[in-house]
């Protein structure tokens, strides 16, 4: 799909479909009212009729308006004028979207960007540009007959009245690639776990790499010995599938210190011998969403060629019951030299990470982020609104909550207090690999927190928000839209 700037009035503008706001009350929008004036007040007669309120999410399509150019017109309801949010835009975009790949349409022109909150044009046309993407999304990989829309959408325009269509074009590409990132990880997340190996994400970043200009090394359970990664290695003890340990290096930006984000790749959690009970254990084919966002993320930051270094350290592998598997009880020794008793061997989220995290050291990185669906806790605590966040930096995690806000990507912060470390103390090991029933996604983050002491780091609990369940089950591309924007900040932050 493309996606240009448009500064014609929608009178004149030739159109398969323009979109037009209703706010609540059947009120026309300033674009509105111009094509209201055009076809001799056709619209408002036809909002008097009280088919239109304005509610948001409620559209009306018209055909042939008199005196207008385009051939059909969308309204569509964004509620009240002083209510009027960027999320508000971003779902009336989505329904128009729904709408219109239902028509023959392949081209529209939006105007929605002049109901935009406090005038933040931009800010509204990245929002669309997104919203609009994941709309067209369709997941079709593993389905016999692709049904592709009769008539996709190819071309979509925004209008602004005036003006600066560069910076509003910089916006607009900014929210088609978090669109596509949010797309490749939704692909990745739905695969099944038959398809999606730890080898399958090892070969699509080594092909993704190609495609990207990224530095691409994916380290083998061989390499990984000579590390000395004793907890990733004991977890993929379990399965016939052999881990990777993948890494994607992003250069924009000279030899700055890179942002590294690591994530949580675990292609399939049965639980290991501490198994998972049957009901809904197929959703655990999502168990790799943190590493698929991490892809997504490093997707739309190398195609806005953002000038700063960004590595994404994936580490990758299933968690199965075997002969070969953790035993609760086993004790294993990490690439730090740490050791860990494992008293639940489906708390392998952490025993993967921790030695991607002290392989992160050696980038000397800014900040580490990682990003993992890590605990069932946290699903109970936040639900599907909120990414949990922990952070051994006040700054970074105040930094992060901002930009999940900038991206409708929400996180909310839970402490990381000493207090909750006791929690691991083990008889046998330096560390327990679970913490108890109580906090479980703060004793999660304590684990991890003693593999990142030597630099600023903070960790997305993703397992509420990663996927949605039940009827529209699949993932949802999160949180690729905050690490984006996170690595957008800090290029403009650090440009000399
Ligand atoms: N991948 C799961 C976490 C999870 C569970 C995410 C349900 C989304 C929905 C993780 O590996 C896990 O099994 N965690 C355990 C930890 C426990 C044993 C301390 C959990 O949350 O039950
Ligand atoms: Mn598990
Ligand atoms: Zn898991």
């Amino acid at each position: 799909m493309n996606f240009d700037i448009v500064n014609e009035n929608p009178v004149q503008q030739a159109s398969d479909c323009l979109v037009i706001g209703i706010l609540k009350g059947g009120q026309l929008s300033a674009s509105g009212k111009l094509l209201d004036a055009a076809c001799s007040q056709h619209l408002a007669k036809i909002l008097n009729t009280g088919d239109l309120e304005g509610k948001n999410g409620e559209t009306l399509l018209l055909h042939n308006l008199p005196g207008i150019t385009a051939e059909r017109v969308l309204l569509v309801g964004c509620g009240e004028q002083d209510k009027v949010s960027l999320q508000t835009l971003r779902e009336a975009a989505a329904c128009a979207t729904s709408v219109l790949q239902k028509t023959g349409s392949e081209n529209a022109v939006f105007y929605l960007a002049e109901l935009a909150p406090d005038n933040d044009q931009q800010q509204c046309l990245r929002h669309m540009a997104e919203a609009i993407s994941v709309a067209t999304y369709r997941y079709d990989k593993t389905k016999s007959k692709k049904e592709p829309p009769a008539h996709p959408l190819q071309t979509i325009g925004f209008y602004i009245e005036s003006g600066a269509n560069e910076t509003a074009n910089d916006a607009v590409q900014i929210g088609q690639a978090i669109g596509a990132g949010i797309a490749l990880a939704r692909d990745l997340g739905n695969l099944p776990g038959n398809i999606c190996t730890p080898t399958y994400l090892a070969e699509t970043a080594v092909s993704m790499g190609k495609e990207l200009g990224l530095k691409t090394t994916v380290l083998e359970e061989a390499d990984m010995e000579k590390l000395g990664m004793g907890s990733l290695l004991s977890v993929s003890r379990g399965s016939v599938q052999p881990a990777k340990l993948i890494v994607m290096e992003y250069n924009g930006s000279g030899t700055d210190a890179p942002i590294v984000l690591v994530g949580k790749g675990l292609t399939f959690d049965a639980g290991g011998i501490s198994i998972k009970p049957a009901a809904a254990m197929d959703e655990m084919k999502f168990d790799m969403c943190g590493g698929a966002s991490v892809f997504g993320a490093m997707q739309a930051v190398a195609r806005l060629k953002l000038p700063i270094n960004v590595v994404g350290v994936v580490p990758s592998s299933e968690n199965l019951p075997d002969g070969d598997a953790n035993k609760p009880g086993d004790v294993v020794t990490s690439m730090s030299g740490q050791t860990i008793e494992i008293l639940n061997t489906d708390a392998e989220g952490r025993l993967i990470l921790c030695d991607a995290l002290t392989y992160s050291e050696r980038f000397k990185p800014q900040a580490v982020i990682d990003i993992a669906t890590l605990t069932g806790a946290c699903v109970i605590a936040l639900g599907a609104h909120a990414s949990g966040l922990l952070s051994n930096d006040e700054q970074l995690a105040g930094e992060i909550l901002d930009c999940g806000r900038q991206a409708n990507d929400r996180a909310w912060q839970l402490p990381l207090w000493e207090d909750y470390q006791k929690q691991l103390d083990s008889n046998f090991a330096d560390m327990a690999n679970v913490g108890g029933r109580e906090a479980g996604t703060i004793t999660a983050a304590c684990f991890l927190s003693r593999f990142t002491k030597e630099f600023r780091w903070a960790h997305l609990d993703i397992a509420g928000t990663a996927w949605t369940k039940g009827h529209h089950k699949g993932a949802t591309g999160r949180p690729v839209g905050l690490l984006t924007q996170f690595c957008i900040n800090r290029a403009r932050g650090s440009q000399h």
